[in-house]
């Protein structure tokens, strides 16, 4: 595990344990095993996570570090959290460099959102932490306008159709305080490649994970059926368009990983 501190917090042992151990339904042995391969990539870094959340937590230091008052931040798809768990801490929240009054995770999944709970929990009590079991959809547009500084989603919205996003981030757009800002940590498609094309760059992609031994041929097949059933990535400038129909200024790419799936994408809101 060397040298994947920046990605995986001290606490993942621990949990990646209890979870081996724990009993479960049918639904829970399902999140264990994706989630056993999930951390398998992470790991080794192959889906370069480490590069996409080194640039985030410049930017949040960056633009949240001298904030005026403690930040309120809602997490939407926040799954695991154990990703934005350790940038947070290395930020220095929830005290520190980054001040966090408030962090709202919203996710359908109760397995993943036990995990955050404990993932999370050096932000208490300073920061107020809050967990709810709920579809993002419904949560952002049940919420108060301009109640939160930062939204963040990191690889959930391209869940939802394009419809989907296109409401979604509007509902987001109105909760965010004026000068707000909704950061994604995503995958997208390449400007110009349908998602048939994406799947055929992924399917080589994951088989490479197989021939380098990070993974076993049956995980890549439930990889590569989970894809097929719930990724619908949009390319930067579908994103762009969408991001300025919702109210955002734009959709700003500060980093894309080398093997442009992945990218971090900054939507401001204006003042
Ligand atoms: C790939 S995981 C990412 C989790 C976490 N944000 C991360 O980066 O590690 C996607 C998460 O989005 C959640 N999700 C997908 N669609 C959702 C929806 N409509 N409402 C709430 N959660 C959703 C899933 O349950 C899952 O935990």
């Amino acid at each position: 595990m060397g040298g994947t501190a920046d990605v995986l917090p001290p606490e993942h042992d621990s949990v990646s344990a209890r979870l081996a151990d724990s009993q479960c339904d049918t639904s829970v042995a399902i999140f264990k095993q994706s989630w056993s391969t999930y951390h398998k990539l992470l790991e080794v870094d192959f889906l370069e996570h480490r590069a996409l959340y080194t640039a985030l937590r410049a930017m949040l230091l960056a633009s949240f570090g001298a904030h005026a008052t403690p930040v309120a931040m809602l997490d939407l798809g926040c799954g695991d959290a154990m990703q934005i768990a350790a940038s947070l801490r290395q930020c220095g929240a929830p005290g520190g460099e980054l001040r966090l009054a408030c962090y709202t995770g919203v996710d359908m999944s109760a397995p993943a959102l036990d995990l955050a709970a404990e993932y999370l929990s050096f932000l208490k009590p300073e920061c107020d932490v809050q967990l709810v079991e709920q579809d993002m959809k419904e949560f952002v547009a049940a919420s108060p306008s301009q109640s939160y500084d930062l939204a963040f989603a990191s690889f959930a919205m391209h869940h939802l159709s394009l419809d989907g996003k296109i409401e979604f981030a509007a509902q987001v757009a109105r909760c965010l305080k004026p000068g707000g800002m909704f950061v994604l940590v995503d995958i997208f498609l390449k400007e110009g490649e349908d998602r048939v094309q994406y799947m055929k760059r992924y399917r080589t992609n994951i088989d490479e994970a197989v021939t380098r031994g990070i993974i076993e041929a049956g995980e890549a097949e439930t990889v590569m059926a989970h894809i097929d059933e719930f990724d619908f990535p949009e390319s930067l400038l579908e994103f762009d368009g969408l991001a300025k129909g919702a109210g955002f200024e734009s959709a700003d790419c500060l980093l894309t990983d080398s093997k442009e799936f992945g990218r971090l994408v900054v939507l401001r809101k204006p003042r």
